[in-house]
């Protein structure tokens, strides 16, 4: 009769697995505070891009760590920069499997670590970043990217992004926009993941934990600028946030179960306190119900796997 009855009944194909991909590796690394995650070498991808379409899931989306940063995120743009190598890997192993998402930021390739350039004073130039951002969406969709992953929050990005591809004959490639991405404590792990060089916080361009109709009002602004997938992270903590932006959206909703949640999962299981695999499934269940069609966590291969044992 539960069976019979059940409102929402997530499925493989809306989940979207975040790789990372190190250019100094030539074997995985593990992330401490990820537990079951790792940073690829470049040689690693093709085989991680297989695991996902094998599981049946829907999309993959990639990070990278370069060799050399700089303070204008240099390697970013440059076509055998390791992001953009790691694309055309992914693109390669996906073939018409997996949609391949790429990140299109700047921090992980920054000396100071910031999502964009500084101005005189060491605050993020919005204006001057989105510039450096269209130039990364062209090298990203030579590459071959899919869909780009747009986590910067620049004010503009999205309208200004999507001009510069079209004019490059790249209409097809689509924008994920991190609409309402908040100023968030659970993004922890993944600066280990990334090796991230931040120093200070990012309040003056991500969200203030506090705003939801802001969060709502990101999204209808990203949607008017053209975006294809409006995202809200981190997810659980914000499911109000969601469950606004599903209602008001015509275009698909995503959710980014980030990894602070993921690892506050994966301490709590690890020591006993609570069942991961339910625990992994519940959240799932919650961020479907909330309103999101497409999931991004770092759990979605084995939830691929439990959801095919459940079905
Ligand atoms: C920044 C970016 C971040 C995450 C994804 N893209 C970190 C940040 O904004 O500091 C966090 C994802 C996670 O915690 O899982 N480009």
């Amino acid at each position: 009769m539960r069976r019979l009855v059940r409102e929402v009944r997530p499925h493989a194909a809306q989940l979207v697995l975040p790789l990372f991909v190190h250019e100094d590796l030539d074997a995985p690394r593990p992330i401490t505070s990820l537990p079951g995650v790792e940073q690829l070498p470049l040689s690693g991808v093709r085989a991680a891009v297989e695991a996902a379409a094998e599981a049946g899931i829907g999309g993959v989306m990639l990070f990278a760590i370069p060799s050399v940063r700089d303070a204008e995120g240099s390697a970013a743009c440059e076509s055998d920069g390791i992001l953009n190598l790691a694309i055309a890997e992914a693109v390669a192993a996906a073939g018409d499997q997996v949609v391949v998402m790429a990140d299109l930021c700047l921090d992980e390739f920054t000396d100071h670590g910031h999502c964009g350039v500084l101005d005189a004073r060491g605050n993020v130039h919005n204006d001057a970043t989105v510039l450096v951002y269209q130039r990364m969406a062209l090298a990203q969709a030579r590459a071959g990217a899919h869909v780009l992953g747009l986590s910067g929050m620049m004010d503009g990005q999205v309208a200004a992004i999507r001009d510069a591809l079209d004019e490059e004959g790249f209409e097809s490639v689509s924008l994920l926009a991190y609409a309402a991405k908040y100023a968030s404590a659970f993004y922890g792990p993944f600066r280990e993941a990334v090796d991230s060089q931040l120093q200070g916080d990012r309040r003056t361009y991500q969200m203030d934990p506090a705003n939801r109709r802001e969060g709502a009002l990101e999204a209808a602004l990203d949607e008017a600028e053209g975006a294809d997938i409006v995202m809200v992270k981190p997810a659980l903590p914000y499911l109000d946030v969601v469950a606004d932006v599903a209602a008001q959206s015509s275009v698909p909703v995503a959710a980014y179960h980030v990894s602070g949640e993921y690892a506050q999962i994966e301490a709590a299981a690890a020591n006993g306190w609570i069942d991961r695999r339910a625990s992994h499934l519940e959240a799932l269940t919650s961020m479907v119900r909330a309103g999101a069609d497409i999931v991004v966590t770092y759990a979605a291969l084995d939830l691929a796997a439990w959801l095919k044992e459940d079905a």
